[in-house]
């Protein structure tokens, strides 16, 4: 008896989008789960089969290069799996300094995931992650959209570049300016604000440390997704984004706590130590998303994977 794929009758309106679900479910048990899951959260159809487009366009219409590039997806999964699991057994992430990363991962010839592989992860990840498409949805329906008509906004770190341009092209007279440690994600955002039809004059990208990054300019809107975690010195970070912020401005945050991935450095063991860091900082949530990982968790526990999401304003 044939199994029927969980996204297969949406294939004559989304071809591409049910193609790569139906990938994700042949080649992973994990995504099984997953898909019922996201089928059932209200996924935006119309802007995932974009999404995948882009890819395909990407890569020329070359379907074996198209669906290596959703695999990374896959590597990453299993190995956040992995990780996590090592993580319950220690209690501490695998690596605890931005120095031993630099060394052991992205400067590792033999790891596979890296450079633009691990940044088409994070790409896929925003589709099919309910909880990285969770706090996508919210970020698009409480973020992105009923701003005033003109501002800046700022996003550090780009990473995929998919929150700038989906910003940016929500805002259509606002100013973007991205900031982005890494040669990768600064040429990946470069491509997906093209893919997005932003045109340059709209978006100054500055590959760069953002503990020295300086600008006269104070932004309205400030997005900072998936960082903290990355740095040995979070609320330093949360220190100056408050400084870059207009005292009416808002900020966009995610963080992952107690979510092992191999270059987090900064372990948040609850929701509350990030709100402390928060707080710390000068900042008070006008809205939160807090999401706990795992089913038959609560997303006020400790030590459990949570993604933190919270549109927040100076105090
Ligand atoms: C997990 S990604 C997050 C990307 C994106 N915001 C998202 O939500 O998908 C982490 C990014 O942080 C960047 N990064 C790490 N340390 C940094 C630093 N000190 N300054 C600026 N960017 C940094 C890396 O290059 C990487 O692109």
């Amino acid at each position: 008896m044939s199994i029927k794929m969980i996204f297969s009758e949406l294939k004559e309106k989304y071809p591409l989008l049910v193609d790569t679900a139906n990938y994700l479910e042949q080649n992973s048990f994990f995504f099984r789960t997953t898909l019922t899951k996201i089928k059932g959260s209200g996924l935006d159809y119309e802007l995932a089969e974009k999404l995948c487009s882009d890819c395909l366009n990407h890569v020329k219409q070359n379907r074996d290069g198209y669906f290596k590039c959703v695999h990374t997806l896959i590597d990453f999964s299993l190995e956040f799996l992995k990780l996590q699991m090592h993580l319950e057994k220690t209690g501490r992430y695998t690596y605890s300094t931005f120095k031993e990363i630099e060394e052991n991962i992205y400067s590792n010839p033999n790891r596979k995931l890296k450079g633009p592989w691990y940044t088409w992860a994070l790409y896929f990840s925003q589709i099919f992650w309910v909880s990285h498409w969770n706090v996508f949805r919210f970020f698009l329906s409480e973020f992105a959209k009923n701003n005033k008509e003109h501002g800046e906004v700022l996003e550090v770190p780009t990473g995929t570049g998919i929150y700038i341009a989906q910003f940016l092209a929500n805002n259509p007279s606002w100013q973007g300016t991205g900031v982005d440690l890494g040669n990768t994600a600064i040429e990946f955002t470069k491509n997906v604000l093209a893919w997005n039809k932003i045109p340059s004059h709209r978006i100054a990208l500055y590959k760069e440390d953002i503990y020295k990054f300086e600008t006269d300019k104070r932004f309205d809107r400030i997005m900072c997704g998936e960082f903290l975690e990355h740095v040995e010195d979070p609320l330093g970070v949360l220190i100056k984004l408050h400084k870059l912020l207009k005292p009416d401005g808002k900020l966009f945050l995610t963080v992952a706590v107690y979510a092992e991935m191999i270059d987090h450095i900064y372990l948040y063991k609850s929701a509350d130590e990030v709100r402390g860091h928060v707080k710390e900082a000068g900042f008070i949530p006008e809205k939160e998303l807090v999401q706990a990982i795992f089913e038959n968790k609560s997303p006020e526990d400790r030590d459990t994977p949570i993604n933190y999401c919270a549109i927040l304003k100076k105090i």
